[in-house]
């Protein structure tokens, strides 16, 4: 790890329905883990730019107790690879899409969400857009797996 402050950056698609879930339960975990941590999010497209998360993410984000409509939707930009030390993907396509863009010379370390999840490596977030309510609360249970990981090979110093 480098040793810049920890910083972590989750990318999908659209920045509204799972990266912003993934945030939202990462900003939980580090909370609870009293882990000092840079936490935003970010899509590869920019269809969504300036807007809220989804209703449905904010939905299932407000049945665990936090408030995401407060975020905005954002499109990945060149000099947040320099930015985070750590940028993590939703999906294999996203980490695609990151290794493209990524320009020379960064720092940063891709990778993919659940490949953090014991038990879960190689497996991609399912997009939800196109799901429903039960949609959702499977991103917000694969995300918090995720995010459980990260955190705490992050605060083991791996
Ligand atoms: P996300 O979901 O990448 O998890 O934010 C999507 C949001 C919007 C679209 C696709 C996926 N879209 O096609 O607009």
């Amino acid at each position: 790890m480098s040793s810049a402050a920890p910083s972590v950056l989750f990318v999908c698609l659209g920045n509204i329905c799972r990266s912003p879930l993934a945030e939202a339960t990462f900003r939980l975990a580090s909370d609870e883990a009293g882990f000092c941590v840079g936490i935003d999010s970010a899509g590869t497209g920019d269809w969504h730019v300036g807007n809220p998360p989804d209703p449905r993410a904010q939905a299932v984000a407000c049945k665990h107790g936090v408030d995401i409509s407060w975020y905005r939707a954002r499109q990945i930009a060149a000099d947040d690879f320099c930015r985070f030390t750590h940028i993590v993907a939703l999906d294999h396509q996203n980490l695609a899409d990151l290794r493209a863009r990524k320009p020379k010379e960064t720092t940063a370390e891709l990778s993919l969400l659940l490949d953090h999840a014991e038990g879960r490596v190689g497996e991609a977030v399912a997009d939800p857009y196109h799901s429903d309510a039960d949609g959702f609360m499977r991103t917000w249970n694969d995300v918090s797996a995720g995010a459980a990981g990260l955190i705490s090979r992050m605060r083991s110093g791996a």
